[in-house]
């Protein structure tokens, strides 16, 4: 067995880093000799395996699988991103709020984790405190809605601090006799305020930046951090506004000098939203858009986790993941972690067994997607992964001409893809990156759909023409 391993280590994307008992120590020191003997190739990867022993205690080396693919899920090791955390970091200083930000990449670039795991203890340390949560569908029916959850957010903070019924003081305080400005409290005086959602919203912060910011000595201001922010919509049919009302109170309590900042996270449609309900918007914000990690980064991303752990990735194990990943956090942690998985229950194989890892990436992340479509939605689709710059973006006639290219499908008018690109971008696939120029949300959905239409080719028809 220890031979196999050894003459497949040339090829072997996994190296066993550690071992945790004496005899599987003294094996490996066998498994140096030989390989030293056998090939130069090989010793690189073994020589890291002593230095790795004297440095961490033996039998302190973990066996369990470090990784994390999923939504929102902090990983082992955030790799990179230090621009975005630095720049995050000035706009923290900003005496008066100038600029906002938004967070904004594809599905699974890392906006949750950043925010969560970066920004949200960079505004604690500088004194800010956080207050926000996920923007579900239902807090953007109505701006009502709207209030609601932004005053559900902030009375977590207030409601520790207190108004003094009777001196009709402000503050922090526990004395007895006290209302507790919870979200009765709050709700209450803003329904107490005249005017428009606006004038009330607008009303009742100004009120707790007078009453709790103002009055606290180690309040810098407040962060509103708000995820999926994408979902945020104005409904002329409705007539209702919650965006708008979102930005006309931000613009003007900044104006005025409360220290409110504005941390909007999303797919990349969220900023074109805010600018179509208020064009200010783009002077309000900043944009940090979260790609794929670079090559070093996501070298980071692989390696850094497995320290201490029993397994290590070989130098072509780390390249075979950035290629297959393309560098996209959830994919490198998804093949990690199915790689540590098949580890566990196949010691001996230490190979990545990336054919099964993308089938299972299909189902469990890709799928889902797919089958909500109908199929000449699926058609177009086929059309668009086509095209050889269907990972950046692409236009209708781009799509026309790419099905006139494709004897296997109907081919589209320009009048057909306009009337589908929209059911696409509500079920969230595609989005409208500029005028006239779409991209998928969904990265390296491109790849799927070409694997789907390859599988489809090569299995035989059950009941052909
Ligand atoms: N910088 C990073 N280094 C390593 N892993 C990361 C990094 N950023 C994100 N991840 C991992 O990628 C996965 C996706 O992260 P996250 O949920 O934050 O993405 P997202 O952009 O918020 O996705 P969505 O748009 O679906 O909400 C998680 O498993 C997370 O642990
Ligand atoms: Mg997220």
């Amino acid at each position: 067995m220890a031979a196999s391993f050894r003459h497949r280590g040339i090829s072997d994307t996994i190296a066993k880093a550690n071992t945790k008992t004496k005899n599987t120590k003294k094996k490996n020191h066998c498994r140096l000799c030989i390989a030293i003997i056998l090939c130069p190739c090989i010793i690189l990867d073994v020589f890291i395996t002593p230095r790795k022993l004297s440095e961490n205690v033996v039998g302190k080396h973990s066996d369990k699988n470090p990784f994390t693919p999923g939504a929102g899920h902090p990983p082992p090791f955030l790799a990179g991103r230090d621009s975005e955390i630095a720049e995050f970091s000035k706009f923290l200083d900003q005496e008066t709020v100038m600029r906002n930000v938004i967070l904004t990449g594809l599905r699974g670039t890392g906006k949750t984790v950043l925010m969560d795991g970066k920004y949200k203890p960079a505004a604690q340390d500088k004194g800010w405190v956080w207050v926000g949560s996920d923007f579900s569908e239902s807090s953007f029916l109505s701006e009502a809605k709207f209030c609601q959850r932004l005053l559900t957010d902030l009375s977590v903070f207030t409601s520790t601090a207190a108004l003094a019924a009777e001196s009709g003081s402000l503050g922090f305080t526990s004395q007895p006799n006290t209302q507790r400005m919870d979200y009765n409290f709050l709700w209450q005086f803003f329904e107490l305020q005249p005017g428009l959602t606006a004038d009330k919203l607008k009303a009742t912060l100004e009120f707790v930046w007078k009453t709790v910011v103002v009055n606290s000595k180690t309040t810098e201001g407040i962060v509103f951090a708000y995820d999926e922010a994408q979902v945020v919509q104005d409904r002329d049919s409705k007539e209702e506004y919650p965006l708008a009302v979102m930005l006309e109170t931000f613009q003007s309590l900044q104006r005025k000098g409360c220290r409110f900042l504005l941390l909007l996270t999303g797919l990349p449609t969220l900023f074109p939203r805010l600018v179509e309900s208020r064009t200010y918007a783009e002077r309000m914000f900043t944009i940090q858009e979260l790609g794929r990690l670079t090559p070093e980064d996501s070298r980071d991303a692989i390696s850094v986790p497995t320290k201490g752990n029993a397994y290590s990735f070989t130098e072509a194990g780390v390249e075979q993941i950035i290629k297959t990943s393309d560098g996209y956090p959830y994919f490198i942690q998804f093949i990690c972690r199915e790689t540590f998985d098949h580890l566990k229950a196949n010691p001996d194989d230490l190979t990545i067994p990336l054919d099964s890892i993308v089938r299972k990436l299909d189902t469990d992340f890709f799928a889902g997607r797919w089958e909500t479509l109908t199929d000449r939605q699926r058609d177009l689709l086929y059309c668009v992964s086509s095209l050889p710059e269907s990972e950046e973006e692409f236009s209708i006639i781009d799509i026309v001409e790419g099905s006139k290219a494709t004897d296997r499908i109907k081919s589209f008018t320009p009048g057909d893809v306009s009337q589908m690109l929209p059911r696409l971008i509500e079920k969230g696939l595609i989005y409208k990156n500029r005028l006239g120029k779409y991209c998928f949300s969904v990265p390296l959905f491109n790849r799927f759909i070409r694997r789907k239409l390859e599988q489809k080719e090569t299995q035989p028809r059950l009941f052909p023409d």
